[in-house]
């Protein structure tokens, strides 16, 4: 397959920023069709080596809100450029950067971003997930500990998916981002398991953290620059490649539709919550408001979350099968100046249609794999 001509800047904006309505039947929510676009390396330049001297913070918040964020304007194709560029983190310190192109393949207009109507919701509980039989299995399976303390999903054979804060503080690498470990669940017995036999079922003593580590990872320049502030937050995701395969299944990334196509207009994710210790703690809420690249919510959250995958289950037509997809990354707390209140939120970071490219990219290594979505 060939790239077409470039387009003009405008058009690849147009393109960038819209999707195909999505056919949706009131009874199966289902997966829209979106246009990916192309992102390609141009060229990799070498950094000095990594600094590893930042504090980790678990969360980050921003004063800028749903509205702030509504009004700001529009990055141009050299910003989109400059925020898709990336930084790449080698397990001997070693940095990159890789500047890329962005294109699509064809062009077609289309309707402008999307506005919903702000509606709070109260918000739910969260469950801890008990016993193997559901640790083990997925989709909580695919959610693993990150050795600086933050949540990451599976999201490939060798990749995981997580938060840039949980890395990067936007100026420098954590302390804890020289030696990333990952940590899969996994149970142990006392006895190492000779003693099990029918009437002795296999209940193992308690689930314990196997590490793999972590052999380069990838955060966005859009993070780097922006140093958690108004837009940084919009780039706050990362993807980390391990030493070796972890075996087990993984769940698939998704671009994030509207939030008023998701079933019950919601999302779900699982983390490893700092106050509650050694548990994978599970939840849903209803998205509340949404910009282009971050969904609002009031999903109950402590700061050990950050970096779980959001995620939905909805009908794909064309395998005519549910598929259960990571549609974003979440950030953490926000404090949204709502009519003079103070309001607590936590967002996510959507998945959109670039970032779908460049995390695809980052996992498969070329973009013809990328195209389908
Ligand atoms: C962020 O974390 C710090 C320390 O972990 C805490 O003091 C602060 O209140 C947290 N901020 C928010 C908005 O949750
Ligand atoms: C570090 O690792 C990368 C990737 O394996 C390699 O290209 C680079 O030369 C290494 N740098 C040093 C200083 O060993
Ligand atoms: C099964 O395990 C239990 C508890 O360890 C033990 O008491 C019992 O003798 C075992 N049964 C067999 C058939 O090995």
């Amino acid at each position: 397959m060939m790239l077409e001509e470039r387009l003009p800047a405008v058009c690849v904006l147009l393109s960038l920023l819209t999707f195909v309505e999505p056919y949706n039947s009131p009874l199966k929510p289902t997966w829209p069709n979106y246009k990916v676009p192309v992102i390609l390396p141009q060229s990799i330049s070498k950094l000095d080596k990594a600094q590893f001297d930042a504090d980790p913070s678990l969360n980050v918040s921003s004063s800028c809100g749903a509205e702030c964020h509504k009004y700001s304007s529009m990055p141009t194709y050299e910003d989109l450029r400059d925020y898709m560029a990336y930084e790449t983190l080698y397990s001997n310190g070693s940095r990159t950067m890789t500047n890329v192109g962005i294109y699509v393949l064809s062009s077609s207009g289309g309707e402008g971003r999307s506005r919903t109507k702000r509606q709070i919701y109260g918000h739910d509980g969260r469950f801890n997930i008990y016993g193997k039989d559901f640790l083990l299995n997925y989709p909580f399976s695919t959610s693993v500990k990150l050795s600086t303390g933050c949540t990451g999903t599976l999201v490939a054979e060798k990749h995981v998916l997580t938060a840039a804060h949980c890395i990067h503080d936007g100026k420098s690498y954590v302390k804890g981002a020289q030696k990333l470990k990952v940590g899969f669940l996994k149970p142990r017995y006392k006895d190492g398991g000779k003693s099990l036999n029918q009437t002795n079922p296999r209940i193992p003593e308690k689930m314990k953290f196997q590490w793999i580590r972590v052999k380069r990872t990838h955060v966005p320049k859009g993070w780097i620059k922006g140093n958690a502030n108004d837009i940084g937050m919009d780039y706050d995701y990362a993807l980390l490649e391990l030493k070796k395969p972890h075996k087990r299944k993984y769940m698939m990334i998704g671009v994030s539709p509207s939030g008023r196509y998701l079933p019950g207009g919601r999302i779900h994710f699982s983390g490893y919550d700092n106050d509650r210790p050694g548990n994978l703690v599970y939840r849903f809420c209803e998205v509340t408001d949404e910009t282009y690249d971050l969904l609002y919510q009031q999903c109950d959250a402590q700061p050990g979350a950050s970096g779980s995958g959001v995620y939905v289950r909805m009908w794909k037509r064309q395998k005519q099968k549910w598929e259960r997809k990571i549609i974003g990354i979440f950030s953490g707390h926000q404090w949204v100046d709502k009519d003079g209140d103070k309001q607590d939120f936590n967002v996510a970071v959507r998945i959109t249609p670039l970032k779908y490219a460049q995390i695809c990219f980052w996992i498969k290594g070329n973009y013809a794999d990328c195209r389908d979505e």
